[in-house]
């Protein structure tokens, strides 16, 4: 098959690229670079079943000459913990519609990277597609990554009622491992690794009681893989996790601290109040219920957290400067 993937320098999306082309497809990348990386895709510089595009998606032009069978969207702002909400909020917006403007037009399948985070503080655990979607007030800037993903999902199902657009829509569960951004950009596990290499506190926010459930990479690039190549996938919402159970994060930041610096060191933390973030809110509790995606899609998730922070240190200590 023939399948564009944008955001193809970021993690998840050089990772699906290499499985893909692995897997005999043809695979057309588009990044713009600004939370990528090209040494990401190195290995795939030169491959003819290969081609990377520099761009910004959210300029129509740059999907013009490209057509794909499958388009799997993955470029995206995240939660405006650092940025600016009304960047998440349009770019989002703006990129998704270009993507879905083309796929209609090329009669492509598009599978949407959605997130975990949509579900926001429904209390009731663990979360199915069904569950319901729970944000909190529009004044706390955070949700605008929520926001901006439940209003992907909707755009994409209302296209599929008026313009018959096909689509998969992945809500991924704290994806880590190689090819992660280094930067909380990337979640909790690059920055509690760098810490915990250079025997320096971890910060954590709030009291570190909030949980998550965190998935391997590669779990995470099988399910895509199942989705692209099966059309059971077709017009399916799934949450995408791996098969590791609810940790919270203080606990996960001494797990990372002990597999880093062995077993009877004692971990250096920082709690930070969540009042320094301004008018923010965090998710509490965060489990998603998988089956779904295991029973129609044949899911079967293989890493366990501690063999994937083991994999995901070794590929990190490469970039450790102490
Ligand atoms: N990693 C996770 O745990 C996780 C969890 C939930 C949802 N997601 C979703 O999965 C997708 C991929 O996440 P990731 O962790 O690989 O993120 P990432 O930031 O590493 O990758 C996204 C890529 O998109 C590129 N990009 C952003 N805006 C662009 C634009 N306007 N034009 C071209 N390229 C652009 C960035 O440069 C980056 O390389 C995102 O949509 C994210 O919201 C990820």
């Amino acid at each position: 098959m023939k399948i564009l993937i944008t955001g193809v320098a970021g993690f998840i999306g050089s990772n699906l690229a290499y499985s893909l082309v692995k897997r005999g497809h043809k695979v057309i990348g588009i990044d713009n670079l600004n939370y990528g990386f090209l040494r990401n895709i190195k290995s795939l510089e030169g491959n003819p079943d290969f081609t990377f595009i520099s761009g910004d998606i959210a300029n129509p032009l740059i999907l013009k000459d490209v057509k794909a069978d499958v388009v799997v969207h993955l470029a995206s702002q995240k939660i405006p913990r650092y940025t600016n909400a009304l960047r998440t909020l349009e770019e989002n917006y703006l990129m998704l519609r270009n993507v879905v403007q083309k796929c209609i037009l090329d009669k492509s399948k598009i599978i949407f990277a959605s997130t975990s985070d949509v579900y926001g503080k429904n209390p009731k655990i663990p979360f199915n597609e069904n569950s319901d979607l729970v944000m909190g007030p529009t004044t706390v800037k955070r949700w605008a990554y929520a926001l901006s993903k439940m209003y992907g999902e909707q755009y994409i199902i209302a296209n599929k009622d008026e313009y018959n657009l096909t689509y998969t829509i992945t809500r991924f569960f704290g994806s880590y491992g190689p090819h992660q951004n280094l930067t909380w950009w990337g979640g909790p596990q690059s920055v509690f690794i760098e810490k915990a290499f250079k025997q320096e506190s971890i910060d954590i926010h709030g009291d570190g009681s909030q949980t998550r459930t965190f998935t391997y990479v590669d779990d995470t690039v099988n399910a895509l893989v199942l989705c692209i190549e099966n059309n059971n996938s077709d017009n399916e919402i799934f949450n995408t996790g791996g098969k590791s159970g609810e940790i919270s994060i203080k606990d996960l930041a001494i797990l990372i601290w002990k597999l880093v610096n062995g077993e009877n060191a004692e971990p250096k933390l920082n709690y930070i109040p969540y009042s320094t973030f301004g008018n923010y809110e965090d998710v509490m509790r965060r489990v998603p219920d998988i089956s779904k995606i295991c029973s129609v899609m044949n899911f079967v998730p293989q890493w366990d957290l501690k063999s994937g922070l083991k994999a995901t240190i070794e590929w990190q200590k490469d970039f450790i400067t102490i």
